[in-house]
């Protein structure tokens, strides 16, 4: 029988959450450890299934991982004879399988990668990666639904131009630049704190990168890297989401070990709506300034220093409950509105036209039966079911556990009523 999570709202919460390694660093630095002979230790890895499945894609291209999960510490060592090729019933779990892609061909000059495919919330192609690994000489064929790369001799510096900002294809191409022959120039960027994650880590292992966090990076190739550790980055998006589980539930919140400043647009638009972030050190407290009330406020989505769009749907639950009308316009993925007829379920006042959604917002929600559909949109029904009247019963809940470590704990430990059979 799958678990569900049942909430009964209403309760104020207080305590302290502590916050967790990034997802989303630690999913683009366990591939970098196949470009080095050495070994790579992570520190502050979360213990999340999406972390679980890229151990497992990364043991099936040969290479030895020890996660201890206690001390939140991955072990990574590439074989000198690799595994080439990324099987499908891996990839098709987890998108960010990609990026096995520039690291494979740097290293040994052949990768062949299931096609992600599309997911809940957009079609998510790969061309960008496809574009810029090309901009340094590797080649590519389309078959059977699997990218088959090849490097004639070895990849070349090379200048690229990035139409748009892609985490991903900018993480693929900086591990691949890395292990280029000559200077590589990327152009527009991502300059996402994942991305400076990534490029700290690779500097530890000799790498030669200037300007990550800007939006042009030069990067000079050398021959090879070595053994190296790395501390994994905060996670800005659960540190976000938890504030909002602070405001939602009109409570006075500490959450330790985050950092506000890779969530600055975010901070100030919950400053907008009425909801109090202080940071002392590593202490950062929640609280709404006027009790009572939650104000309305316009929401774009953009890549980072931008409103993040991995905190669209937690903001709006939050907006759910506004006194009157807000907006939030989805600028990163065409149908990242899945969380929208569950807050409806639960009494919400939302309609979308296209990328834009109105929320107009009510004085209470009331608890549901509702279903997550993807990892943000399950965390969304979290938060507004901690402020609903009532019990609320999510199921599908597979989807959060990719994603939040412990969330279960977390907020029982500061009084939700939630648990999880
Ligand atoms: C990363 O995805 C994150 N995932 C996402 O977090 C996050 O939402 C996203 O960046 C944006 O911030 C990980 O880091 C594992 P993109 P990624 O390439 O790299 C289009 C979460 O909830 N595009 O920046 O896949 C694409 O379709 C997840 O933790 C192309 O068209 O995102 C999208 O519309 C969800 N062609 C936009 O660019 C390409 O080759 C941004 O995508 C690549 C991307």
């Amino acid at each position: 029988m799958k678990e569900k999570i049942f909430i009964e709202g209403g309760k104020r919460l207080s305590g302290s959450i502590p916050i967790s390694g990034a997802k989303n660093s630690c999913l683009t630095l366990m591939p970098a450890s196949l470009l080095s002979e050495g070994a790579l230790t992570l520190n502050n890895v979360p213990n999340l299934s999406d972390v679980d499945t890229m151990k497992e894609l990364l043991e099936s291209l040969g290479c030895v991982v020890c996660h201890q999960k206690i001390n939140k510490t991955l072990h990574l060592k590439q074989s000198d004879e690799p595994l080439l090729l990324a099987d499908y019933e891996i990839v098709k779990k987890m998108r960010a399988s990609i990026l096995v892609l520039g690291p494979l061909l740097a290293r040994f000059g052949q990768a062949v990668v299931a096609l992600p495919g599309g997911c809940a919330i957009g079609a998510r192609p790969v061309n960008l990666h496809l574009m810029a690994l090309e901009a340094l000489g590797a080649s590519f064929s389309i078959e059977n639904g699997y990218v088959k790369g090849n490097v004639a001799k070895t990849l070349k510096g090379s200048k690229i131009n990035f139409p748009f900002e892609s985490v991903g294809a900018t993480a693929n191409t900086i591990m691949a630049a890395v292990l280029a022959k000559g200077t590589s120039e990327l152009v527009n960027v991502a300059r996402e704190p994942e991305i400076v994650d990534l490029c700290k880590c690779l500097k530890s292992m000799g790498c030669k990168i200037e300007g990550e966090g800007e939006r042009t990076i030069i990067i000079e190739g050398v021959d090879n890297l070595k053994e190296a550790t790395h501390n994994v980055v905060m996670d800005r998006i659960e540190l976000g989401t938890f504030l909002i589980a602070g405001a939602i539930s009109n409570s006075d919140l500490e959450l330790t070990g985050g950092n506000i400043t890779m969530l600055e647009n975010f901070v100030n638009k919950l400053y907008e709506v009425g909801i109090e972030v202080c940071q002392s050190e590593s202490n950062i407290r929640v609280r709404r300034i006027d009790s009572a009330s939650i104000n309305c406020t316009n929401v774009l989505t953009e890549p980072f220093p931008g409103f993040p769009t991995d905190l669209q749907a937690q903001m709006m639950a939050l907006l759910s409950l506004a006194d009157g009308v807000s907006s939030i316009e989805e600028q990163i993925f065409e149908n990242r509105f899945m969380h929208v007829p569950e807050l409806i379920r639960m009494g919400a006042n939302i309609e979308i036209s296209g990328r834009k959604a109105t929320i107009s917002g009510v004085d209470r929600l009331r608890g549901a039966q509702v279903k997550a559909t993807d990892l943000r949109a399950s965390v969304s029904l979290v938060l507004a079911a901690l402020a609903a009247e009532g019990q609320t019963e999510i199921d599908k809940i597979h989807h959060i556990d990719r994603g939040y470590e412990d969330i279960i704990k977390k907020l029982a430990d500061c009084g939700a009523q939630i648990k999880r059979y």
